[in-house]
């Protein structure tokens, strides 16, 4: 019966960990695995989300199921500071569903698409975080690709991103990355939004936003603009949140998927609808990571903590980011000033596979096959280090 299924291909950034964790040198980096790490090289708990889970353990007398959607107040805490706090004026509109981190926000809105019209076609940016493709297409979307970055510059290709979009039929759906862009921190800039924003109400696109990184950027507010602003221009759209970063939640899996309905009649019915689609999936997503998370946003001295820890760590990457920047070019000659431009915890160098393998193998330096770094890997311990063994890499070809 099983014997048709076939070996599946090693994941790349999972070998990478593997790799390092094998690895016996003391000198060693990590700058491939996704996740957050502080000065000391960690991925810690946030002080509030510890002191939110101590309380919660102490008050709760029942685990009995909430419901599909999940803990409704996790779902409006995380819908405002999403949206802003007037909800970016689409109170009315807004169906939330509590999901298992983003993964599980971004494959229900794809299952609510596929529910909705069979055979969309969802455009994800080149490059793209690579479970975008799996996610959505696993849902029944046809995934393609929209223009984005240009390596020849280490910069944004927004010229022919707009006009890309500008000649998509109406109803293409269009994932975009709200903040932080995963693999190359290359993010729009507002007036950038503002054109994207337009040209998607004006081609009646659907835009899926991702949020995966709010508050690692520059701030909550700046970093989610992206999303308010395409909410007050376009009718419909679908927001995916995960709160695995930015609260040090990872393995709790919390997230949020939002639907922007037209109107409210329209709202209900999608309600009633992720509520089905996620009985058939997961049945009712798990709670904890959600609770502690409401916790810290309903609770204003933890939420006073929480927003001083998440901007120290947006604080010490973007600190990171200058000193990498500083360190390569000096190394290397070349101007890597646009290290220091992006946001969020990754970049992308201008590195051949050949050349990550070199890294590895003769400086202990790991890094994802496409050259993607977390930022937050670096110390200003092992900086200097880091960026002469990718300028000796670089300048050997
Ligand atoms: C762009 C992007 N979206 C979504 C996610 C989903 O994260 P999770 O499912 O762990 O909440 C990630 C995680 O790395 C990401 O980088």
């Amino acid at each position: 019966m099983f014997e048709s299924l076939t070996r599946v291909p090693p994941d790349p950034i999972l070998g990478v960990s593997a790799a390092f964790q094998k690895d016996p040198s003391t000198d060693k980096v990590d700058l491939g695995v996704g996740v957050y790490k502080d000065e000391a090289g960690k991925t810690p708990v946030p002080r509030a989300v510890r002191r939110a889970e101590q309380d919660l353990i102490a008050a709760q007398t029942t685990k009995a199921y909430l419901s599909p959607v999940g803990n409704p107040g996790f779902n409006t805490q995380v819908a405002a500071l999403t949206f802003g706090v007037d909800l970016a004026g689409r109170k009315a509109d807004l169906s939330l569903a509590q999901a298992p981190g983003g993964s599980g926000a971004l494959h229900l809105g794809a299952l609510f698409l596929a529910a909705a019209r069979a055979g969309s076609i969802a455009y994800v940016s080149d490059p793209t975080w690579a479970n975008h493709l799996p996610l959505l297409g696993a849902a029944g979307l046809k995934v393609e690709r929209y223009p984005y970055y240009d390596a020849h510059t280490n910069g944004l290709a927004f010229d022919r991103m707009l006009g890309f979009l500008d000649a998509l039929p109406a109803d293409s759906v269009v994932v975009l990355h709200a903040c932080c862009h995963n693999p190359t921190g290359q993010d729009l800039d507002v007036a950038q939004w503002q054109a994207v924003a337009e040209v998607l109400a004006k081609r009646r696109l659907l835009p899926f936003v991702d949020m995966a990184y709010q508050g690692l950027g520059e701030d909550l507010d700046r970093d989610a603009a992206s999303i308010r602003l395409i909410a007050k221009a376009v009718p419909e759209m679908l927001v995916a949140v995960s709160c695995s970063k930015n609260f040090g939640v990872y393995r709790e899996r919390t997230g949020l998927l939002a639907v922007v309905s037209a109107n409210t009649e329209q709202a209900s019915i999608h309600a009633g609808q992720l509520g089905r689609i996620a009985r058939t999936v997961w049945s009712m997503p798990p709670d904890h990571g959600a609770a502690v998370v409401d916790r810290v946003l309903a609770t204003p001295e933890l939420r006073q903590e929480w927003v001083t820890e998440l901007t120290h760590m947006a604080n010490r990457i973007n600190s990171l980011r200058s000193l990498l920047a500083e360190k390569l070019t000096t190394a290397s000659g070349a101007d890597f000033g646009w290290i220091k431009q992006q946001r969020g915890m990754f970049s992308r160098l201008p590195l051949r596979a050949e050349q990550v393998v070199t890294l590895r193998e003769q400086h202990h330096i790991y890094m994802a096959p496409d050259g993607r770094i977390n930022i937050a890997g670096i110390s200003p311990a092992n900086c200097t280090r880091v960026a002469e063994s990718i300028a000796t890499v670089m300048k050997a070809g």
